[in-house]
């Protein structure tokens, strides 16, 4: 694994998965997204769509972005499926190398880590520029691993190290930094307590 690019690691990671997406959007998507009038919304390391298929049937229209072809060729399926198409733009990017065009009113980044090194800060902070005046930026990390998840080769880290990270100016406005803890289930249904770093901040209006 240590040689392979992000794009070989999770392409392979794709096409070697056998289990279906679960069909469910992300619990803080839902709790902090429910409540917002729909607009533009950008998605970082989308996977197989469950999250941006969720914002689309709701009326979002999204750009949802990934490294892996697969994943994007899944997602583009599902969301057909599921009617949304029209409403979803599928872009695949390294987004160390490139980062989609436009800004939203809500940007996120939900579990976008990986074992394989890239300048995460850095493309953090360049989502937090794509957000609109007004607009919302989600992201939310693995604080601890479950268990049965891939080793990450640094430490996870903590809540306030992220934020730092962000190098926000005072046009941000914090609605929620916190480590919630979260019941995490594994590929065979089992289960084990896990801490997510919750970061929530609204650009404020221009
Ligand atoms: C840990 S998964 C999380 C997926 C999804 N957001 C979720 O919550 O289940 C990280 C996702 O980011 C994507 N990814 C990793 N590195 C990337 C990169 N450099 N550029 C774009 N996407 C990347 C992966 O393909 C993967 O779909």
């Amino acid at each position: 694994m240590t040689n392979q690019t992000s794009e070989q690691f999770w392409e392979e990671r794709y096409r070697n998965m056998t289990g279906q997406p679960s069909g469910r959007p992300t619990g803080k998507l839902v709790e902090f997204a429910e409540a917002l009038p729909p607009g533009r919304a950008l998605e970082l390391g989308c996977s197989r769509g469950d999250d941006a298929i969720w914002l689309a049937s709701r009326g979002w229209q999204v750009v949802g972005v990934d490294i892996s072809a697969t994943a994007l060729a899944v997602a583009a399926e599902r969301a057909k499926a599921a009617g949304v198409s029209e409403r979803v733009r599928w872009e695949g990017h390294d987004l160390a190398q490139s980062f989609p065009e436009g800004m939203f009113e809500l940007v996120t980044a939900l579990y976008f880590q990986s074992p394989i090194a890239f300048p995460r800060a850095e493309v953090l902070r360049r989502a937090a520029e794509a957000v609109a005046p007004g607009g919302v930026f989600l992201l939310v990390e693995h604080s601890t691993a479950a268990p049965w998840s891939f080793k990450s080769r640094t430490p996870f880290s903590t809540v306030e190290e992220t934020l730092a990270s962000l190098q926000l100016d005072e046009s941000w406005e914090p609605i929620l930094v916190g480590a919630p803890k979260r019941e995490a289930r594994g590929p065979q249904g089992q289960t084990a307590e896990v801490l997510d770093n919750v970061i929530v901040l609204r650009k404020r209006p221009a």
